[in-house]
């Protein structure tokens, strides 16, 4: 029998063109206040870097997630309609999806990833495991375009069940956060659902922590982009020049990453242009909002969606939501 046979199919959206995805990524890196959007951070290296901070000690979220999954993973499956479509949003190496099969019993599994060999080989991983199971990929960046109508009306009768785990929502402001869910609440149909992760508010010691970890872990996640940013745009990036950096910006109720140059320099962006960087000037990597559970229910809320019921640890640090179009 060949492998490639069981290869899951793969469908590809992605929509923006590589120019102008460099475009954007060159434009933010000429405002004032520079930024580099966070979904660069995940090459081969920054994938295996994240992988190494789910096991830190001081990032708390991937743990506490799972321990809430753990405890409560057969009353939150016997709220979700039967013959689902499972819409693994973001799903990576799918061990996340692979943790809830048994409890579910989905129609068919969808992973949506923007890294597509990755996904191709996760999945692959999942039929091996299920294989009566119906699994397929989706490469797209789907917190730019969401659009899985047609692959949903493949399976008349059995609704969506979007999975968008690890509190990956934080890294959208509030205002983008509604227009991204809204975007899923129309993928619902009146059975669809959407159980979530959320990264709860708590003391500030406990949030940087997480964020700047003793053994450099998150430093080297965060200088990483500069890697990957000279290989898309040809750049000359020298991450030594820069220091990580995390904060809890409390106005605001995130935490942010940003990387802030040691001297004063500058950097060929690829010969389309040149950014000088002053000392202790900083680029911004990423935003990772952080909310109370009335809060995360509130933005539900604000985009049409009603939350069911909800789930914490002990020490509320972070929460799983169940929703449902209002
Ligand atoms: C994958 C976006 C949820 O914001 O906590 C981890 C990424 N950044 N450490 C987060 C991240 C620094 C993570 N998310």
């Amino acid at each position: 029998m060949s492998l490639a046979l069981d290869l899951p199919r793969l469908q590809t959206a992605l929509r923006l063109p590589a120019q102008d995805e460099r475009q954007k990524l060159l434009h933010g890196l000429l405002q004032p206040q520079a930024r580099i959007d966070s979904k660069y951070f995940y090459d081969d290296r920054g994938c295996e870097l994240f992988t190494a901070i789910c096991l830190l000690d001081e990032y708390y979220p991937t743990r506490t997630e799972a321990q809430i999954f753990n405890q409560h993973r057969d009353a939150i499956a016997a709220l979700l309609p039967t013959n689902m479509q499972w819409i693994d949003l973001g799903c990576g190496d799918c061990n996340k999806t692979q943790s809830w099969l048994p409890a579910i019993s989905p129609a068919r599994v969808v992973g949506v990833d923007i890294a597509g060999e990755f996904l191709q080989s996760s999945l692959a991983e999942v039929a091996l495991q299920h294989p009566q199971l119906e699994c397929v990929g989706v490469v797209t960046d789907f917190t730019q375009h969401l659009d899985l109508d047609e692959l949903l009306a493949e399976r008349p009768g059995a609704p969506p069940v979007f999975f968008y785990p690890g509190s990956s929502i934080g890294n959208f402001e509030p205002r983008a956060a509604i227009r991204f869910l809204r975007r899923i609440r129309a993928h619902c149909g009146p059975d669809g659902r959407l159980l979530i992760g959320a990264d709860l508010i708590k003391p500030r010691d406990v949030l940087e922590a997480a964020y700047d970890d003793a053994n450099g872990v998150t430093a080297e996640f965060n200088l990483n982009v500069l890697n990957v940013v000279n290989r898309e745009l040809d750049a000359d990036f020298e991450p030594t020049n820069f220091r990580h950096f995390a904060h809890f910006n409390e106005a605001h109720r995130r935490v942010e990453m940003h990387l802030v140059s040691t001297r004063s320099h500058s950097v060929d962006l690829g010969g389309h242009a040149d950014r000088h960087f002053g000392a202790e000037e900083h680029i911004l990597t990423e935003y990772s909002h952080k909310y109370s559970l009335d809060e995360f229910r509130a933005l539900l809320a604000a985009s049409g969606l009603r939350c069911s019921q909800y789930w914490t640890d002990p020490q509320d640090w972070f929460g799983v939501f169940l929703a449902e179009p209002i």
